[in-house]
């Protein structure tokens, strides 16, 4: 198969990128922006890389849709500070960019994997987010964190609609909280310039305090990279067609966790880097308003566990790596760089 990855530089597009040349005889067409996070990739035969925007390379870009066999459109804002400040960004690169890929995939029938996300659950009350059955729930206009959930939630029924009314292949996936190795620039000082894992990771380095929005007792199902990649892996393998116009939740919901106490844990583990631990024992946990943080357009959610039972079922998947052992796994690559 030739998969086409558009934002092969990013978190997702990087682990999956490496994951398909190691993992299987597929070829990868790439394109992105930078090529940092590809080294291991740049070298193979099958690497297909092209360093530029896919908004400017619209050509090149439609060239590989119509050579491949699989499209992964990866490429987004993805950090909630970003929301708030920039949302038309937001609105132009994750909805109307997508958007064009979207189509070009219908007029030239391609199959299409797209990024959906934990997010357009949003405030829904349900102890777990269901694919099927929740509802997707949003705050006002105002609040304008949403722009991201409601860009995304408005291409997932897109996407639906094509694939029931014109025959589009496709399946939504959606990520909960994923993190490990090149996750955010750790070295970022700007507040909310990282998703919160990264954020505290250079605050501990730093000896900065972290910041616990609305006190830090918000939850989240963290899910590491690797087991992220092995569900997406399954989708692009497609047996037995069993993604084909499907969505599913792709998060761990064992690892159900306060904001608060990974901020404890990974105090606790960051100790253990002896260059480290005289910074970490200066940082205090502040509790700090959300409106403060993020800016008055900002809403929170404070439960997000993933049901994963249709992943189990459809993919014979299940995410079999701890918050401890990956938090120490994603550590070592940030603050070991030798050992990984
Ligand atoms: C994330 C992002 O929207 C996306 O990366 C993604 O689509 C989705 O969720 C996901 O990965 O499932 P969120 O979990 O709210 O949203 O983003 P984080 O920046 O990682 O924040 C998690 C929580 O930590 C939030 O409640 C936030 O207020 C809090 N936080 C963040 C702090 O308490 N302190 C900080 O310094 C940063």
């Amino acid at each position: 198969m030739n998969i086409l990855i558009l934002g092969a530089n990013g978190f997702i597009g990087s682990h999956l990128s490496e994951a398909i040349l190691t993992q299987t005889d597929w070829s990868v067409f790439a394109i992105d922006l930078a090529q940092n996070k590809l080294e291991k990739c740049l070298s193979s035969e099958r690497f297909h890389f092209f360093l530029g925007d896919i908004i400017k390379q619209k050509e090149w870009v439609t060239e590989q849709i119509k050579r491949c066999d699989v499209i992964l459109p990866l490429v987004a804002i993805a950090t909630p500070a970003a929301y708030v400040q920039n949302p038309l960004s937001v609105f132009e690169l994750d909805f109307e960019a997508n958007l064009a890929i979207i189509r070009q995939c219908v007029r030239y029938k391609k199959r299409i994997i797209f990024p959906s996300t934990s997010e357009v659950y949003g405030m829904s009350t349900d102890t777990e987010f269901d694919e099927e059955k929740s509802n997707l729930v949003t705050g006002p206009i105002h609040k304008e964190r949403w722009i991201y959930s409601t860009s995304k939630q408005l291409l997932d029924r897109v996407i639906y609609a094509y694939g029931k009314h014109q025959g589009l292949s496709y399946t939504l996936f959606r990520p909960f909280n994923w993190y490990g190795p090149k996750l955010d620039d750790i070295f970022n000082p700007k507040q909310g310039g990282s998703r919160v894992l990264t954020q505290f990771i250079g605050n501990l380095l730093r000896g900065e305090n972290i910041m616990l929005v609305g006190g830090g007792g918000q939850q989240r199902c963290f899910t590491y990279i690797d087991d992220g990649i092995r569900a997406l892996i399954k989708i692009i393998e497609n047996k037995n067609n069993a993604s084909h116009q499907q969505i599913f939740n792709v998060g761990n919901p064992q690892e159900n966790i306060s904001i608060r106490g990974l901020a404890e844990l990974l105090i606790g583990l960051i100790k253990h880097y002896p260059q480290y631990a005289n910074n970490v024992n200066k940082t205090q946990l502040i509790d700090v308003d959300a409106a403060q943080y993020y800016g008055a357009g900002y809403q929170d959610v404070q439960l997000r566990v993933p049901a994963i039972h249709k992943a189990s079922e459809f993919l014979n998947w299940q995410p079999i790596i701890n918050l401890e052992k990956g938090l120490r796994k994603t550590l070592d690559f940030y603050l070991n760089p030798h050992r990984c």
